[in-house]
Protein backbone atom coordinates (compact mmCIF):
# COMPACT_ATOMS: atom_id res chain seq x y z
CA UNK A 1 0.00 0.00 0.00
CA UNK A 2 1.31 3.35 -0.94
CA UNK A 3 0.61 5.76 1.74
CA UNK A 4 0.77 9.12 -0.34
CA UNK A 5 -1.20 11.84 -0.21
CA UNK A 6 -3.86 11.56 -2.88
CA UNK A 7 -7.45 12.16 -2.79
CA UNK A 8 -9.76 8.94 -3.05
CA UNK A 9 -10.78 9.07 -6.25
CA UNK A 10 -13.20 7.45 -8.72
CA UNK A 11 -11.53 6.28 -12.14
CA UNK A 12 -13.79 5.54 -14.90
CA UNK A 13 -12.27 2.17 -17.22
CA UNK A 14 -14.22 1.00 -20.43
CA UNK A 15 -12.68 -0.63 -23.09
CA UNK A 16 -13.72 0.16 -26.93
CA UNK A 17 -13.51 -1.01 -30.54
CA UNK A 18 -12.97 -5.00 -31.35
CA UNK A 19 -11.87 -6.86 -28.51
CA UNK A 20 -8.48 -8.32 -28.67
CA UNK A 21 -6.45 -10.89 -26.17
CA UNK A 22 -5.23 -8.99 -23.31
CA UNK A 23 -7.72 -6.45 -22.49
CA UNK A 24 -8.52 -8.48 -18.98
CA UNK A 25 -4.54 -7.99 -18.07
CA UNK A 26 -5.30 -4.50 -18.73
CA UNK A 27 -8.32 -4.15 -16.21
CA UNK A 28 -6.89 -6.22 -13.57
CA UNK A 29 -3.64 -4.30 -13.91
CA UNK A 30 -5.56 -0.65 -13.66
CA UNK A 31 -7.98 -1.58 -11.19
CA UNK A 32 -5.48 -3.30 -8.77
CA UNK A 33 -3.29 -0.35 -8.81
CA UNK A 34 -5.49 2.40 -8.46
CA UNK A 35 -7.66 0.13 -5.67
CA UNK A 36 -4.07 -0.68 -3.79
CA UNK A 37 -1.78 1.89 -4.41
CA UNK A 38 -4.08 4.73 -4.27
CA UNK A 39 -7.78 3.87 -2.81
CA UNK A 40 -9.15 4.52 -5.71
CA UNK A 41 -12.79 3.05 -6.68
CA UNK A 42 -12.86 1.94 -9.90
CA UNK A 43 -16.02 2.33 -12.21
CA UNK A 44 -16.28 -0.07 -15.13
CA UNK A 45 -17.92 0.95 -17.78
CA UNK A 46 -20.06 -1.70 -19.98
CA UNK A 47 -19.83 -1.98 -23.56
CA UNK A 48 -17.28 0.28 -24.77
CA UNK A 49 -18.32 4.06 -25.12
CA UNK A 50 -21.96 2.44 -25.72
CA UNK A 51 -22.09 2.13 -21.53
CA UNK A 52 -20.68 5.33 -21.04
CA UNK A 53 -24.20 6.87 -23.13
CA UNK A 54 -26.27 4.70 -22.25
CA UNK A 55 -25.43 4.50 -18.56
CA UNK A 56 -24.45 1.13 -18.16
CA UNK A 57 -21.26 0.85 -14.75
CA UNK A 58 -20.48 -0.83 -12.47
CA UNK A 59 -18.11 -0.57 -9.60
CA UNK A 60 -15.31 -3.19 -10.14
CA UNK A 61 -14.22 -5.16 -6.90
CA UNK A 62 -11.10 -7.01 -6.29
CA UNK A 63 -12.55 -10.07 -6.33
CA UNK A 64 -14.01 -9.70 -9.69
CA UNK A 65 -10.15 -8.45 -11.46
CA UNK A 66 -8.38 -11.25 -9.77
CA UNK A 67 -7.85 -14.09 -12.00
CA UNK A 68 -8.69 -13.05 -15.28
CA UNK A 69 -5.26 -12.03 -16.55
CA UNK A 70 -5.36 -15.06 -19.01
CA UNK A 71 -8.82 -14.72 -20.21
CA UNK A 72 -9.48 -13.49 -23.51
CA UNK A 73 -12.10 -10.86 -24.30
CA UNK A 74 -13.45 -8.43 -21.78
CA UNK A 75 -15.15 -8.55 -18.77
CA UNK A 76 -16.41 -5.07 -19.41
CA UNK A 77 -17.82 -5.91 -22.72
CA UNK A 78 -17.27 -3.95 -25.55
CA UNK A 79 -18.73 -2.35 -28.77
CA UNK A 80 -17.46 -1.08 -31.83
CA UNK A 81 -20.66 0.98 -32.43
CA UNK A 82 -20.47 2.93 -29.49
CA UNK A 83 -18.86 6.42 -31.03
CA UNK A 84 -20.84 9.09 -28.58
CA UNK A 85 -20.46 11.54 -31.87
CA UNK A 86 -21.77 8.99 -34.43
CA UNK A 87 -24.58 7.31 -32.36
CA UNK A 88 -27.13 4.29 -33.96
CA UNK A 89 -30.20 5.51 -32.32
CA UNK A 90 -34.05 3.89 -32.83
CA UNK A 91 -35.67 6.90 -33.74
CA UNK A 92 -39.08 4.29 -34.90
CA UNK A 93 -39.30 0.78 -35.05
CA UNK A 94 -36.30 -0.67 -37.70
CA UNK A 95 -35.09 3.06 -38.62
CA UNK A 96 -31.60 4.15 -37.28
CA UNK A 97 -30.64 7.41 -37.28
CA UNK A 98 -27.65 8.79 -36.57
CA UNK A 99 -27.17 11.46 -33.79
CA UNK A 100 -24.19 13.22 -31.62
CA UNK A 101 -24.97 11.55 -28.27
CA UNK A 102 -22.02 13.10 -26.46
CA UNK A 103 -23.84 15.45 -23.85
CA UNK A 104 -25.69 12.05 -23.05
CA UNK A 105 -21.69 10.66 -21.64
CA UNK A 106 -20.64 14.11 -20.41
CA UNK A 107 -23.61 13.90 -18.58
CA UNK A 108 -23.07 10.21 -17.02
CA UNK A 109 -19.30 11.07 -16.52
CA UNK A 110 -20.18 13.98 -14.34
CA UNK A 111 -22.77 12.19 -12.36
CA UNK A 112 -20.67 9.13 -11.74
CA UNK A 113 -18.13 11.75 -10.05
CA UNK A 114 -15.33 10.63 -12.46
CA UNK A 115 -12.66 12.22 -11.58
CA UNK A 116 -10.67 10.39 -14.73
CA UNK A 117 -11.55 7.97 -17.73
CA UNK A 118 -9.43 5.15 -18.74
CA UNK A 119 -10.05 3.95 -22.59
CA UNK A 120 -8.58 0.69 -23.82
CA UNK A 121 -8.58 0.77 -27.61
CA UNK A 122 -7.29 1.11 -31.03
CA UNK A 123 -7.28 4.22 -33.37
CA UNK A 124 -10.95 4.69 -33.24
CA UNK A 125 -11.51 4.95 -29.29
CA UNK A 126 -8.44 7.59 -29.04
CA UNK A 127 -9.93 9.57 -32.06
CA UNK A 128 -13.20 9.69 -29.40
CA UNK A 129 -10.60 10.04 -26.78
CA UNK A 130 -9.22 12.83 -27.76
CA UNK A 131 -12.88 14.70 -28.75
CA UNK A 132 -13.52 13.85 -25.20
CA UNK A 133 -9.95 15.42 -23.86
CA UNK A 134 -11.17 18.54 -26.05
CA UNK A 135 -14.59 19.14 -23.51
CA UNK A 136 -12.16 18.84 -20.65
CA UNK A 137 -12.52 15.47 -19.67
CA UNK A 138 -9.52 14.01 -17.79
CA UNK A 139 -8.48 11.06 -20.32
CA UNK A 140 -6.09 8.33 -20.26
CA UNK A 141 -5.46 6.02 -23.22
CA UNK A 142 -4.33 2.58 -23.16
CA UNK A 143 -3.34 1.17 -26.84
CA UNK A 144 -5.18 -2.12 -28.00
CA UNK A 145 -5.08 -3.58 -31.80
CA UNK A 146 -4.33 -6.84 -33.30
CA UNK A 147 -3.98 -5.01 -36.06
CA UNK A 148 -0.91 -2.97 -34.40
CA UNK A 149 -2.14 -0.37 -36.55
CA UNK A 150 -1.61 2.75 -33.40
CA UNK A 151 1.45 5.32 -33.78
CA UNK A 152 3.32 6.26 -31.18
CA UNK A 153 4.02 3.20 -29.37
CA UNK A 154 6.53 0.30 -31.02
CA UNK A 155 3.93 -2.62 -30.41
CA UNK A 156 0.18 -3.13 -29.09
CA UNK A 157 -0.56 -6.11 -27.46
CA UNK A 158 -3.01 -8.39 -28.90
CA UNK A 159 -0.75 -8.15 -32.00
CA UNK A 160 1.37 -11.25 -30.80
CA UNK A 161 -1.43 -13.37 -29.81
CA UNK A 162 -2.72 -13.02 -33.17
CA UNK A 163 0.36 -13.62 -34.87
CA UNK A 164 0.68 -17.22 -32.81
CA UNK A 165 -2.42 -17.85 -34.21
CA UNK A 166 -1.67 -17.24 -37.91
CA UNK A 167 1.75 -19.24 -37.37
CA UNK A 168 -0.34 -22.00 -36.27
CA UNK A 169 -3.00 -21.92 -38.80
CA UNK A 170 0.09 -21.97 -41.27
CA UNK A 171 1.80 -24.56 -39.81
CA UNK A 172 -1.40 -26.93 -40.12
CA UNK A 173 -1.95 -25.53 -43.42
CA UNK A 174 1.95 -25.93 -44.88
CA UNK A 175 1.10 -30.16 -44.03
CA UNK A 176 -2.11 -30.64 -45.77
CA UNK A 177 -0.78 -27.99 -48.71
CA UNK A 178 2.18 -30.14 -48.88
CA UNK A 179 0.03 -33.53 -49.01
CA UNK A 180 -2.18 -32.67 -51.84
CA UNK A 181 0.08 -30.36 -54.21
CA UNK A 182 -2.36 -27.44 -53.71
CA UNK A 183 -2.01 -23.88 -52.84
CA UNK A 184 -3.83 -22.60 -49.62
CA UNK A 185 -4.57 -19.10 -49.59
CA UNK A 186 -5.32 -17.91 -45.99
CA UNK A 187 -6.81 -14.60 -45.55
CA UNK A 188 -5.52 -13.09 -41.95
CA UNK A 189 -6.98 -9.48 -40.38
CA UNK A 190 -5.47 -6.32 -40.85
CA UNK A 191 -7.84 -3.40 -42.50
CA UNK A 192 -5.18 -0.47 -43.50
CA UNK A 193 -1.76 -2.26 -42.14
CA UNK A 194 -0.63 -5.89 -42.81
CA UNK A 195 1.61 -6.32 -39.57
CA UNK A 196 0.10 -9.42 -38.94
CA UNK A 197 0.24 -10.89 -42.65
CA UNK A 198 3.60 -9.80 -42.91
CA UNK A 199 4.58 -10.99 -39.40
CA UNK A 200 2.37 -14.00 -39.56
CA UNK A 201 3.11 -15.27 -42.96
CA UNK A 202 7.47 -14.77 -42.37
CA UNK A 203 6.68 -16.77 -39.38
CA UNK A 204 5.08 -19.65 -41.20
CA UNK A 205 7.53 -19.45 -43.99
CA UNK A 206 4.74 -17.84 -46.50
CA UNK A 207 5.74 -18.36 -50.18
CA UNK A 208 3.07 -14.98 -50.83
CA UNK A 209 2.52 -11.82 -48.64
CA UNK A 210 -0.07 -9.69 -50.24
CA UNK A 211 -0.59 -6.19 -48.14
CA UNK A 212 -2.47 -3.43 -48.07
CA UNK A 213 0.84 -1.14 -48.26
CA UNK A 214 1.93 -3.16 -51.26
CA UNK A 215 -0.15 -3.06 -54.70
CA UNK A 216 0.73 -6.40 -56.55
CA UNK A 217 0.01 -8.13 -59.66
CA UNK A 218 -1.90 -10.98 -60.57
CA UNK A 219 1.21 -12.28 -62.63
CA UNK A 220 3.67 -11.77 -60.43
CA UNK A 221 2.24 -13.98 -58.11
CA UNK A 222 1.32 -16.66 -60.36
CA UNK A 223 4.85 -16.20 -61.50
CA UNK A 224 5.60 -17.26 -57.80
CA UNK A 225 3.67 -20.20 -57.71
CA UNK A 226 4.48 -21.57 -61.01
CA UNK A 227 8.19 -21.36 -60.37
CA UNK A 228 7.73 -23.02 -57.03
CA UNK A 229 5.81 -26.03 -58.90
CA UNK A 230 8.81 -26.65 -62.09
CA UNK A 231 11.23 -26.70 -59.27
CA UNK A 232 9.23 -29.52 -57.63
CA UNK A 233 7.49 -27.83 -55.14
CA UNK A 234 3.47 -28.33 -56.36
CA UNK A 235 2.00 -26.51 -53.32
CA UNK A 236 2.17 -22.95 -51.98
CA UNK A 237 1.17 -20.90 -49.02
CA UNK A 238 -0.05 -17.64 -49.94
CA UNK A 239 -1.06 -15.09 -46.92
CA UNK A 240 -3.11 -11.87 -47.95
CA UNK A 241 -4.63 -9.74 -45.63
CA UNK A 242 -8.08 -8.78 -45.41
CA UNK A 243 -7.45 -4.72 -46.62
CA UNK A 244 -5.12 -5.51 -49.54
CA UNK A 245 -6.32 -3.81 -52.65
CA UNK A 246 -6.61 -6.27 -55.88
CA UNK A 247 -5.05 -5.23 -58.69
CA UNK A 248 -6.39 -1.74 -59.71
CA UNK A 249 -6.87 -0.64 -56.09
CA UNK A 250 -10.46 -2.13 -54.92
CA UNK A 251 -10.71 -3.32 -51.40
CA UNK A 252 -13.02 -6.25 -50.99
CA UNK A 253 -15.81 -4.63 -48.64
CA UNK A 254 -18.14 -7.73 -47.51
CA UNK A 255 -20.82 -5.49 -45.99
CA UNK A 256 -21.38 -1.86 -44.79
CA UNK A 257 -22.65 -0.74 -41.55
CA UNK A 258 -23.73 2.60 -40.84
CA UNK A 259 -24.16 2.31 -36.97
CA UNK A 260 -19.92 2.23 -36.86
CA UNK A 261 -17.79 5.19 -37.72
CA UNK A 262 -15.50 3.05 -40.13
CA UNK A 263 -18.89 1.64 -41.67
CA UNK A 264 -16.49 -0.80 -43.85
CA UNK A 265 -16.76 -4.61 -43.00
CA UNK A 266 -13.63 -6.01 -44.86
CA UNK A 267 -13.65 -9.76 -45.82
CA UNK A 268 -13.34 -12.48 -48.93
CA UNK A 269 -10.38 -10.69 -50.59
CA UNK A 270 -8.86 -14.15 -49.72
CA UNK A 271 -11.77 -15.91 -51.80
CA UNK A 272 -10.76 -13.77 -54.86
CA UNK A 273 -6.98 -14.65 -54.89
CA UNK A 274 -7.48 -17.99 -54.49
CA UNK A 275 -9.97 -18.13 -57.45
CA UNK A 276 -7.78 -15.70 -59.51
CA UNK A 277 -4.57 -18.46 -58.57
CA UNK A 278 -6.35 -21.70 -59.27
CA UNK A 279 -7.88 -19.96 -62.85
CA UNK A 280 -4.00 -18.10 -63.56
CA UNK A 281 -2.18 -21.41 -62.67
CA UNK A 282 -4.22 -24.64 -63.08
CA UNK A 283 -3.01 -25.57 -59.15
CA UNK A 284 -6.29 -26.77 -57.31
CA UNK A 285 -6.50 -23.65 -54.30
CA UNK A 286 -8.11 -23.88 -51.29
CA UNK A 287 -8.59 -20.97 -48.76
CA UNK A 288 -9.19 -20.14 -45.40
CA UNK A 289 -9.99 -16.83 -43.74
CA UNK A 290 -8.82 -16.98 -39.69
CA UNK A 291 -11.51 -14.05 -39.08
CA UNK A 292 -12.23 -14.03 -35.00
CA UNK A 293 -9.56 -16.94 -34.13
CA UNK A 294 -7.40 -14.59 -34.34
CA UNK A 295 -8.83 -12.18 -32.10
CA UNK A 296 -10.47 -14.96 -29.42
CA UNK A 297 -8.51 -16.72 -26.54
CA UNK A 298 -5.72 -16.34 -24.12
CA UNK A 299 -3.32 -13.84 -24.88
CA UNK A 300 0.41 -14.73 -25.11
CA UNK A 301 2.81 -14.40 -22.53
CA UNK A 302 4.42 -11.48 -24.15
CA UNK A 303 0.96 -9.93 -24.16
CA UNK A 304 0.04 -10.79 -20.79
CA UNK A 305 2.64 -9.30 -19.87
CA UNK A 306 3.09 -5.73 -22.38
CA UNK A 307 -1.11 -5.18 -21.19
CA UNK A 308 -0.10 -5.63 -17.57
CA UNK A 309 3.03 -2.79 -18.27
CA UNK A 310 0.72 -0.97 -19.96
CA UNK A 311 -2.34 -0.97 -17.12
CA UNK A 312 -0.23 0.22 -14.74
CA UNK A 313 0.75 3.00 -16.19
CA UNK A 314 -2.53 4.11 -17.01
CA UNK A 315 -3.74 4.06 -14.07
CA UNK A 316 -0.48 6.08 -12.12
CA UNK A 317 -1.47 8.46 -14.56
CA UNK A 318 -5.06 9.11 -14.04
CA UNK A 319 -4.84 8.82 -10.10
CA UNK A 320 -2.03 11.32 -10.14
CA UNK A 321 -3.34 13.43 -12.47
CA UNK A 322 -1.40 12.98 -16.09
CA UNK A 323 -4.42 13.55 -18.07
CA UNK A 324 -4.23 13.54 -22.45
CA UNK A 325 -1.92 10.81 -22.99
CA UNK A 326 -1.54 7.23 -23.91
CA UNK A 327 1.04 4.40 -22.08
CA UNK A 328 3.10 3.56 -25.18
CA UNK A 329 5.96 1.32 -25.59
CA UNK A 330 9.29 2.72 -26.76
CA UNK A 331 12.42 1.05 -26.68
CA UNK A 332 11.09 -1.31 -23.87
CA UNK A 333 10.23 1.44 -21.92
CA UNK A 334 6.19 2.21 -20.87
CA UNK A 335 6.17 6.00 -21.34
CA UNK A 336 3.15 8.62 -21.63
CA UNK A 337 2.30 10.07 -25.47
CA UNK A 338 -0.06 12.51 -25.62
CA UNK A 339 -3.38 10.75 -27.40
CA UNK A 340 -2.89 13.38 -30.51
CA UNK A 341 0.05 11.82 -31.24
CA UNK A 342 -1.36 8.38 -31.23
CA UNK A 343 -3.77 9.53 -33.88
CA UNK A 344 -1.77 11.71 -36.04
CA UNK A 345 -1.45 8.65 -38.41
CA UNK A 346 -2.26 5.01 -38.85
CA UNK A 347 1.07 3.23 -38.33
CA UNK A 348 1.31 1.24 -41.93
CA UNK A 349 4.22 -1.00 -42.89
CA UNK A 350 6.67 0.70 -44.71
CA UNK A 351 7.18 -1.18 -47.92
CA UNK A 352 11.11 -1.10 -47.29
CA UNK A 353 10.72 -2.27 -43.17
CA UNK A 354 13.55 -4.69 -42.36
CA UNK A 355 10.90 -7.73 -42.40
CA UNK A 356 10.04 -7.09 -45.64
CA UNK A 357 13.72 -6.84 -46.63
CA UNK A 358 14.39 -10.07 -45.02
CA UNK A 359 11.56 -11.94 -46.43
CA UNK A 360 12.35 -11.06 -49.93
CA UNK A 361 15.85 -12.32 -48.81
CA UNK A 362 14.43 -16.14 -48.16
CA UNK A 363 12.44 -16.05 -51.64
CA UNK A 364 9.18 -14.57 -50.49
CA UNK A 365 6.96 -12.73 -53.05
CA UNK A 366 5.29 -9.56 -52.50
CA UNK A 367 3.15 -9.94 -55.62
CA UNK A 368 5.18 -6.97 -56.93
CA UNK A 369 8.04 -8.46 -58.75
CA UNK A 370 8.21 -7.11 -61.69
O1 LIG B 1 -9.48 -3.63 -35.91
C1 LIG B 1 -9.19 -4.95 -35.68
C2 LIG B 1 -9.90 -5.84 -36.62
O2 LIG B 1 -9.42 -7.06 -36.28
C3 LIG B 1 -9.70 -5.55 -38.12
O3 LIG B 1 -8.55 -6.12 -38.64
C4 LIG B 1 -10.95 -6.11 -38.73
O4 LIG B 1 -11.26 -5.50 -39.95
C5 LIG B 1 -11.95 -5.80 -37.69
O5 LIG B 1 -11.29 -5.85 -36.45
C6 LIG B 1 -13.14 -6.71 -37.71
O6 LIG B 1 -13.96 -6.38 -36.66
P1 LIG B 1 -15.47 -6.86 -36.45
O7 LIG B 1 -15.61 -8.20 -37.08
O8 LIG B 1 -15.63 -6.89 -35.00
O9 LIG B 1 -16.31 -5.88 -37.13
Amino acid sequence: MNTTTHTPQRIGLLTGGGDCPGLNAVIRAVAKTAMDDYDATVIGIEDGFEGLVEGRMRELTNREVSGILSLGGTILGTSNKGDPWHYPVEVAPGKIEIQDTSFKALHNITQWGLNALVAVGGDGTMHIADKFCGLGVKMVGVPKTIDNDLAATDVTFGFDTAVSVVCEALDRLHTTASSHHRVMVIEVMGRYAGWIALTGGVSGGTDVILLPEIPFTWEAVYRKVNERATHGKRFSLVCVAEGAKLPGGAEVVKALDIKRTDAKQLGGIGNEVARQIEAGTGLETRVTVLGHLQRGGSPTAFDRVLATRLGVHAAHCACRGEFGVMAALRNNQIISVPIKEAIAQLRTVPPDHQLILAARAVGTSFGDEV
